[in-house]
């Protein structure tokens, strides 16, 4: 039976706080994100209390009970400091002080919210890697269906070697795969219960901390309790993880508006990626790539906002972590959200093969070609033979011709300038800059020869199945272990015989 009817857990210490500055200093608006993750440790902590012996079984039972019952869902106008404060009033003012007064029995609402942000940003890191791997298994399909293709390969955005669309492909997908490998590490140190810290002294309390870590699913502790409350780097981290991903993928959005542009005319995207102008009726925008762009900086704004923040901030907690929180979560979800929509994109998006390929023979984009035979064949240097070339790019320029036709026309007078007679025979300089015969000529790992792009595939298809078993391995222990709290504490909590 319930002994105390009303009790404001804050103590009789302070009077009243003015509705402004609770208002203000409340996290209720944002704590809807980790009120989940807090009613869980909750129930971890009190089950540790029981088997350590700390809690009566039958206090620590119609606490788990209560627990087990407890809504996630923060009611717009509910006013509190924050959610931790209003579940323990909550409980307090349905099972009575004496029973409910022992939930914060040696934890801190500082090692809870640093505890139920690990485990929040679990889920949200293997949600963002789910979105990175599906961007990367779009690639590989374009890849397999158009690999081979070739395409003008950029630098400073002017044509310049012919290269294939794996090629480049391939280039934003080995980007996004240091993203991924990036964000599994980062998970690993995410992975760490701060529970136990308590306030940051840790506590006399004889709670196990490894159980109650073993129990939210973690697989081990941040090892100094004033760390455990104080820092925020995993936050930080996860931030810097999201925003370097979100700068790779801001740069291939960028290519998509451009590809599928007039101008370049490669791509077209699908039209449910797009939208129409309210005044041109020929107008078809890439909006979703135009705000995967700008998203990239509203993320490096939120990792700006938490070091800013966090900077020159004395140990252990101060109010100022609690505004860190928001922009994880705000940078979390921008960033997921993008990444999957770009996948969808690259996925749909119908590749213009003859107008890439043309596109690729264009702007005397093999010349090198040329010059590299002159060093390798016709005993001058490679400078030497660059700048035989570019004077024959300037004459055919200058003339409005064909390259193979001015260089074999005027190599030897041309050569001779720089050193050395050479004449080639027409036929020769007409392969040597053909782009077919330059991408098969690439000898290089790693480079663009097309013979490559099978074998290329294959293992980039190897890595993305390798993701994609790490991630299923982190759900599934996420999922067993909150079974495991589940029946744990639910078993506690039969326990507790109906007169108590
Ligand atoms: N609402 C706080 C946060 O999000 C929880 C911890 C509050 N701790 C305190 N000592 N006031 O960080």
């Amino acid at each position: 039976m319930r002994k105390t009817k009303e009790m404001d857990i804050r103590g009789p210490r302070l009077r009243k706080q003015s509705d402004e500055a609770l208002d203000f200093t409340s996290s209720m608006a944002a704590d809807g994100r980790i009120a989940r993750r807090v009613i869980e440790v909750n129930m971890a902590h009190m089950a540790a209390l029981v088997e350590a012996q700390e809690v009566d079984p039958a206090v620590g039972g119609k606490c788990l009970k209560f627990l087990m019952g407890a809504s996630s869902v923060i009611s717009p106008g509910s006013k509190a400091e924050d959610f931790h404060q209003q579940l323990e009033q909550d409980a307090v003012d349905s099972l009575g002080v004496e029973t409910a007064g022992f939930l914060n029995y040696g934890k801190s609402r500082n090692d809870q919210v640093a505890t139920a942000i690990r485990m929040e940003l679990r889920s949200a890191i293997i949600d963002f890697l789910g979105a990175v791997a599906s961007v990367q298994r779009a690639l590989l399909r374009q890849v397999a269906k158009h690999g081979e293709v070739m395409i003008p390969g950029y630098t400073h955005l002017q044509r310049a070697q012919p290269v294939t669309l794996a090629h480049h492909f391939f280039a934003h997908f080995d980007a996004l795969q240091r993203d991924a490998e990036r964000a599994l590490q980062l998970y690993g140190r995410v992975n760490l219960s701060p529970m136990g810290s308590a306030a940051m002294a840790g506590t006399s309390v004889k709670i196990d901390r490894r159980y109650v870590a073993r129990l939210l699913g973690f697989s081990g502790l941040v090892r100094n309790a004033m760390d455990g409350v104080a820092s925020r780097d995993a936050a930080v981290e996860s931030l810097s993880c999201v925003t370097i991903a979100m700068l790779d993928a801001s740069r291939l959005a960028e290519e998509l508006i451009l590809w599928s542009s007039a101008e370049f005319g490669f791509i077209e995207l699908a039209d449910s990626y797009a939208a129409s102008s309210s005044i041109m009726p020929q107008k078809k925008n890439a909006v979703v790539a135009e705000m995967v762009r700008a998203k990239a900086g509203s993320v490096i704004g939120d990792l700006m906002g938490a070091c800013a923040i966090l900077k020159a901030l004395p140990y252990s907690y101060n109010l100022d972590l609690q505004e860190v929180t928001p922009h994880l979560w705000r940078a979390m979800d921008d960033a997921t959200a993008s990444i999957r929509l770009l996948a969808g994109m690259v996925e749909s998006a119908s590749i213009n093969t003859e107008a890439i390929s043309s596109a690729a023979s264009g702007g005397n984009s093999t010349a090198v070609a040329l010059a590299n035979h002159l060093a390798s064949e016709h005993g001058v240097s490679f400078r030497q033979a660059h700048a035989i070339v570019g004077e024959l790019v300037r004459l055919s320029e200058g003339a409005g011709k064909p390259l193979q036709d001015v260089a074999a026309e005027k190599l030897p007078a041309v050569s001779a300038k720089f050193g050395k007679k050479i004449t080639l025979d027409r036929n020769v300089i007409r392969t040597m800059l053909d782009p077919e015969a330059f991408l098969g000529g690439i000898a290089t790992e790693g480079g663009a020869n097309p013979r490559s792009v099978k074998r290329e595939l294959g293992a980039r298809e190897k890595e993305l199945a390798a993701t994609a078993t790490s991630l299923k391995g982190l759900t599934s222990a996420l999922n067993a272990s909150e079974r495991k709290l589940r029946t744990t504490t639910s078993g506690m909590a039969r326990e507790v015989k109906p007169r108590d």
